[in-house]
């Protein structure tokens, strides 16, 4: 095999524009450091868009992934494999469910829930009972179903015709959502946080307030915990930090820690609705996956970790709130755990974007969500004395744009 030499403008020639990626292009990353092409180091605030958990290469995922490559590889769905056996059995353990479905990334875990509940109702109710209820700003992956249930109609534009029976409401707004939903409903879909919205949490009121109008109309609740899950919360899932308890949950980014792998979780009792054939994926439940997904697992879900998200998440606020008493350019900091945002005031409102390239140029990697939101979703394990070197180097970027 011949090294091509690439760069960032090699991006600008062969690839497809669907992405504005960084001018950096990095190479190398340990724990919570990345190193780029020109050997400048960065601190990791932002962990892939909340997906390396553990920080990169650590050693357990490491050693998890190299045993598992001098083992076997691929095996398909026409036989089971031992990794997937090993973590499907200690996700159940770990949450409400009793059985899991292997998808590849978040986008498909969400296509097999939405699937599933159509199917559920389906089976159970008849076709009529078909309709999906959504949350305006939501997110929920970029496949036309994903982007149909999401609540960000620029996703969707220029895509149609997109799949019908979907209704979306304001998000935490109960009366709007008690208005549309009825017999014909076969599933609410929400994420407990709104992760790509900006960062807004689902009041727990709110939630079980879902739940029980679920309940009433038999439809089932979907929690799409793509961003939320993994510990990210100071939890394993939020479900349990806001004790609202879903029939079907995607998980993913994190779950893998970096290896691409995808999990919808649910009951026996909606699971038989995915009977032999009814759905499928070559490489879901990839052995290679699911041997780095359980060396994930065994790590996050323990108290030492969750209680160092939560511990975490305090540094972080406190340091956010100490920018923002000499700067003044957050109008709120919110989130949970180790997902937290920073709404902007004007006239920063507008062009958060140019917050990530001003911490770069400082050593952090940050980012955004919604136009208007810095968005923080660092490693899990991340050491407190990254987050304090970090925050400074944030301080001299935010002390840049304000002084523009
Ligand atoms: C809540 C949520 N759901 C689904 C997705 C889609 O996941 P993926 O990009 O792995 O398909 C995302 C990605 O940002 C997400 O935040």
């Amino acid at each position: 095999m011949t090294t091509k030499q690439v760069t960032r403008s090699t991006f600008d020639e062969v690839m497809v524009p669907t992405y504005s990626p960084s001018q950096i292009v990095p190479v190398r990353g340990e724990g919570s450091r990345v190193w780029d092409q020109e050997g400048r180091e960065y601190v990791d605030f932002a962990g892939g868009i909340a997906v390396t958990a553990l920080g990169h290469c650590h050693p357990v995922m490491v050693k998890a992934l190299t045993e598992q490559a001098n083992k076997i590889w691929h095996l398909s769905n026409v036989m089971t494999n031992e990794p997937a056996l090993r973590l499907a059995s200690k996700l159940v353990d770990a949450t409400f469910a009793d059985r899991v479905f292997f998808a590849n990334s978040g986008a498909e875990a969400n296509e097999a829930a939405f699937k599933l509940a159509r199917k559920y109702a389906y089976d159970n109710f008849g076709p009529e009972k078909n309709e999906i209820i959504a949350f305006t700003n939501s997110f929920h992956g970029r496949t036309l179903f994903t982007v149909s249930v999401g609540g960000q109609p620029k996703y969707r534009i220029g895509f149609e015709p997109a799949p019908g029976g979907i209704t979306h409401v304001p998000f935490n707004d109960l009366e709007a959502l008690k208005a549309v939903i009825s017999e014909r409903t076969c599933a609410v879909v929400m994420e407990p946080i709104q992760g790509e919205g900006g960062i807004l949490p689902a009041t727990a009121e709110f939630a079980k307030a879902v739940r029980e109008l679920c309940d009433q109309h038999n439809a089932l609740l979907v929690f799409d915990e793509v961003q939320s899950g993994m510990g990210r919360s100071g939890s394993l899932f939020a479900y349990m930090e806001i004790g609202v308890t879903p029939d079907i949950l995607s998980s993913a980014k994190s779950l893998g820690g970096g290896f691409p792998i995808g999990a919808m979780l649910t009951t026996d009792k909606v699971a038989a609705s995915f009977g032999f054939g009814s759905h499928g994926s070559t490489y879901g439940g990839n052995a290679l996956a699911c041997a780095v997904a359980e060396s994930v697992l065994d790590e996050i879900n323990r108290p030492s970790v969750l209680e160092g998200v939560k511990r975490k998440h305090a540094l972080f606020r406190e340091a956010l709130e100490a920018i923002n008493a000499k700067y003044h350019v957050f109008k709120e900091i919110r989130g949970m755990g180790l997902l937290i945002g920073a709404e902007l005031v004007e006239p920063y409102a507008s062009n958060a974007k140019a917050f990530i390239g001003a911490g770069a140029e400082e050593g952090v990697m940050i980012l955004t969500a919604s136009t208007n939101t810095l968005r923080f979703a660092p490693s899990l394990v991340i050491p407190e004395e990254d987050i304090k070197e970090g925050m400074a180097r944030l301080e001299k970027a935010i002390a840049k744009m304000v002084s523009q």
